[in-house]
């Protein structure tokens, strides 16, 4: 089984439909149903009881667990001259915190499956960005805890994969701001990214992608 945070939409959609079609079991982690045929355990990233809920839950089954995908992101659009608290908690709890309760609470078990964790940050955890703050800081911090991970699990069949993509299609930006995706064309098909990331992931045991940016070609 893969259990995919955020699977019932964007990339976390099509990775997991496409992931289907090559006969892997999925769940995933979000507060909507995802598509048929995807298993739901119904989480509020944002809410850590409803997280530790979910690794009890993902603890409870006896396949193994291939792969855990950090995949659930929000943007914020908020300017530097006018962050508020509960903005900055609300972004680092599902960018960071989640991800990382969930490798925490499900060591043992990534540990034992030889889990491959895969973490979906965003190119502008690599390249600076004037504005976005709040998006931009919790990615760094996804990126360092990706680095970090890497280095926890050098030596051992634990493969820690960071996936840094660059602007897709999906309702992510229009969630964020209410307003619909500016320049359509411009922006990567979702299934083209979903695919980068799945070969990424199906590479032998042997190779692991530790980085992996894919920019939009502007
Ligand atoms: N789109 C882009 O251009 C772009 C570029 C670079 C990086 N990324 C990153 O790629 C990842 C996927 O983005 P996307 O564009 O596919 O996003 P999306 O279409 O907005 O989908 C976001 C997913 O995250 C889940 N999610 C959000 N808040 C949640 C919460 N509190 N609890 C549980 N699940 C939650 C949503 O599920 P529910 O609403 O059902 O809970 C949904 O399935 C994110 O990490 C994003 O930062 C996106």
């Amino acid at each position: 089984m893969i259990v995919i945070t955020g699977a019932s939409d964007g990339l976390g959609a099509e990775l997991a439909k496409q992931l289907m079609d090559d006969g892997e079991k999925i769940i995933s982690l979000s507060r909507t149903k995802p598509a048929d045929g995807i298993e739901h355990i119904e989480t509020d990233l944002e809410d850590p009881s409803s997280i530790n809920e979910a690794i009890k839950m993902i603890l409870a089954k006896e396949e193994p667990l291939k792969a855990l995908v950090n995949n659930a992101g929000i943007l914020s659009v908020e300017e530097l001259d006018s962050l508020t608290p509960e903005e900055l908690q609300r972004i680092m709890q599902v960018n960071v915190s989640a991800a990382m309760s969930l490798v925490s609470g499900l060591l043992d078990r990534i540990k034992k499956d030889e889990t491959d964790v895969v973490n979906v940050v965003s190119t502008n955890g690599v390249y600076m960005r004037p504005n976005r703050m709040t998006y931009s800081v919790s990615k760094w911090a996804m990126r360092g805890f990706t680095e970090n991970l890497q280095e926890q699990f050098r030596g051992t069949k634990v493969r820690v994969i960071g996936f840094y993509p660059g602007g897709f299609k999906s309702n992510n930006l229009t969630r964020a701001t209410g307003h619909p995706l500016p320049n359509p064309e411009k922006w990567v098909d979702v299934e083209d990214m979903a695919l980068a990331l799945k070969q990424a992931m199906q590479h032998p045991k042997s190779m692991q992608v530790s980085t992996l940016v894919i920019e939009r070609k502007l």
